[in-house]
């Protein structure tokens, strides 16, 4: 199966079994190849899993290269997910617990789709995961807490941790505040007035970036 079919697979796999996400398909098929074509320069990581949309995607590029994938959430939902927020899901709530969690529904979904070797859950706020992080990263995505404060901190974090050709891709880019929240496009314009990332490019609402050479 050559990679087109591997993503068209994973569409309709994703579709059949009622996948709740946030992300379009042609940002699905960039992460993939994204994921796939960094795999020589370490492990991959993401912010951000919910109930493992985005996961499949660089999860299944993981597992025909032969990599790894971190995939960093803590499982109690982002500002929008919380009861009586725009975006939030009665299915996902814990109602002994009084709090959101997708953690079950992550482990449900790496187990459909044949990923519990090589997706590793780690169930912890981003910023106390990265505090201690010594693994140079190949490719890192982030879709986390999408408050201004939260995704610039994931993305000057995170993206300091990628490897010299590494690539940085953010979800939610949106440059018009019209159409969308400004917290991930600001974060992104942090990255790069380091210096030390190049543009690549933009897929719908994902923002590309490239680690530049030592
Ligand atoms: C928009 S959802 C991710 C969607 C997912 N990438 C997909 O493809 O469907 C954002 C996720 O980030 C998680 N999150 C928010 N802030 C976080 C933080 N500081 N550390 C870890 N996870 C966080 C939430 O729990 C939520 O599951």
């Amino acid at each position: 199966m050559n990679n087109d079919e591997t993503i068209k697979k994973i569409h309709q796999q994703l579709h059949t079994q009622n996948i709740k996400g946030f992300l379009a398909p042609t940002e699905a098929e960039a992460l993939f190849h994204l994921a796939y074509t960094s795999a020589a320069l370490g492990p991959c990581l993401e912010i951000g899993s919910y109930c493992g949309k985005s996961t499949v995607y660089i999860g299944s590029a993981c597992k025909l290269t032969e990599n790894i994938l971190f995939a960093v959430d803590h499982h109690r939902g982002s500002e929008e997910h919380q009861l009586g927020e725009e975006y939030h899901d009665p299915d996902l709530y814990n109602v002994q617990l009084n709090a959101m969690d997708t953690f079950p529904t992550l482990r449900h979904t790496l187990n459909q789709f044949d990923l519990e070797d090589c997706v590793v859950p780690l169930v912890a706020p981003s910023q106390i995961v990265v505090k201690k992080w010594a693994t140079p990263l190949g490719f890192v995505f982030i879709d986390g807490g999408h408050s201004e404060a939260q995704a610039t901190i994931d993305c000057l974090s995170w993206a300091s941790q990628l490897n010299p050709g590494g690539i940085l891709a953010i979800h939610d880019i949106f440059d018009d505040p019209a159409r969308g929240g400004q917290g991930p496009f600001r974060a992104l314009q942090s990255v790069l007035s380091t210096g030390k990332f190049n543009w690549i490019s933009q897929v719908e609402s994902l923002g590309i970036l490239q680690c530049c050479a030592d």
